[in-house]
């Protein structure tokens, strides 16, 4: 028998109330957290295929699109990421990646993997790609498909979509896009805007626990993934068989994490509560307190006000100042999680969340006097 240290090492779980305004998880609506409580059932229980159908709908409202295909994806967003790639991707495919960030370069990486022919746009971290870019790499390298990260987390730049459904569509071209920053917290239009191939995750502005990731695949992409010469390379986010699960036949294909999709049930039903364009304003409204708060402060955002992410600020350190000390003192002191620099950023910003449930002025506020005491300003 192994000793019974490790039997008596771990106490009752007691976790810090903290504010998470950092770059994701945030923290989830009380409501969520009681549905995922909600009474277990099995995976192909007719209650459970009912909350699964109740999703597919929502969802629909909540990317305002028609897409049939649409579901979620158990995993968090790089599931919903690999998913995507996986199923519009098919080996020697030309992809361009629009990378503006670290989550742009993790889509060219997998497109990669899954055997295409990547081309690779870049940006300085902190700058949207023009129009006229991606229209020239798309008119130049003529791609299955083209990649933008709607909101890139790593620098906190909203990539503008407008005339890239319309680009991609004269160029027999899917759009695929990463919405996992802005998903219920910042105008996205799918249908609207010709995204073919879209994904999200929970845990951002849909204030849920991380877990599970829309995933939806307009017509053409359909089209696409029908005429494909050789199967998904990944079994599990294959999603001809995904779909006979979340579809009509609801076979099984894997054990679905049912109290999360509940909790994510739970969370559309919020959204669909609040209605899009006031959730969408109560982003805007509390991005907004949060920069004249941070401006009056002496602080600057690291990114221009019209190509700002509401839901995640990037906010240039100041000389002299240790960016890791001063989030350790603010999680320490105050309970207050906020996000440092990632990749090319990483010491030269901090990375603040007003998502979901905390996109609120009261919030920012909170974390501006904090911020305050912290700096000494
Ligand atoms: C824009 C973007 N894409 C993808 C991901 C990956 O999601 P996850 O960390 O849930 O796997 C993130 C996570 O922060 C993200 O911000």
């Amino acid at each position: 028998m192994i000793s019974d240290a490790h039997r008596l090492a771990a106490g009752a779980l007691d976790m810090p109330n903290r504010l998470l305004l950092g770059a994701g998880p945030s923290n989830p609506n009380p409501r969520v957290m009681q549905a995922l409580m909600g009474r277990t059932v099995g995976h192909l229980d007719p209650t459970f295929l009912r909350v699964m159908d109740d999703i597919r709908e929502m969802l629909r409202y909540a990317w305002q699109t028609e897409n049939e295909h649409t579901l979620l994806i158990s995993g968090t967003g790089t599931a919903g990421m690999e998913a995507a790639v996986a199923n519009a991707v098919e080996p020697g495919d030309v992809v361009v990646v629009a990378v503006a960030g670290y989550f742009g370069d993790r889509i060219a990486q997998m497109a990669a993997r899954y055997g295409a022919d990547v081309k690779r746009l870049e940006v300085a971290w902190g700058e949207a790609f023009p129009h006229e870019t991606l229209a020239a790499a798309v008119e130049t390298h003529r791609p299955a498909v083209l990649a933008v990260v709607h909101a890139e987390t790593s620098t906190g730049v909203l990539q503008p979509l407008d005339g890239l459904g319309a680009l991609c569509h004269a160029n027999d071209c899917l759009l695929l896009v990463d919405s996992v920053t802005s998903f219920g917290g910042v105008p996205l239009l799918l249908d609207a805007s010709g995204v073919d191939v879209a994904y999200s995750g929970s845990q951002k502005c849909m204030a849920a626990p991380s877990g599970v990731a829309p995933l939806t695949f307009s017509p053409r992409a359909m089209d696409k993934l029908a005429r494909r010469k050789v199967p998904v390379r990944s079994w599990y986010l294959d999603y001809t068989l995904l779909s006979k699960y979340w579809g009509a036949d609801r076979a099984y294909h894997h054990t679905a994490p049912i109290n999360m999709v509940y909790a994510m049930r739970e969370s559309l039903r919020i959204v669909c509560e609040e209605g899009l364009e006031a959730r969408w304003a109560r982003h805007r409204a509390a991005a907004e307190h949060l920069w004249e708060g941070l401006s009056d402060m002496g602080l600057e955002c690291h990114v221009a006000p019209e190509f700002r992410v509401p839901s995640l600020t990037t906010v240039r350190v100041p000389e002299g100042v240790d960016a890791r000390g001063v989030v350790r003192q603010l999680l320490d002191d105050h309970d207050i999680e906020i996000s440092g620099g990632l990749g090319q950023l990483a010491g030269k910003v901090w990375r603040v969340g007003l998502m979901g449930y905390n996109a609120r002025s009261e919030t920012a506020d909170r974390l501006l006097k904090a911020l305050a005491k912290v700096l000494g300003r």
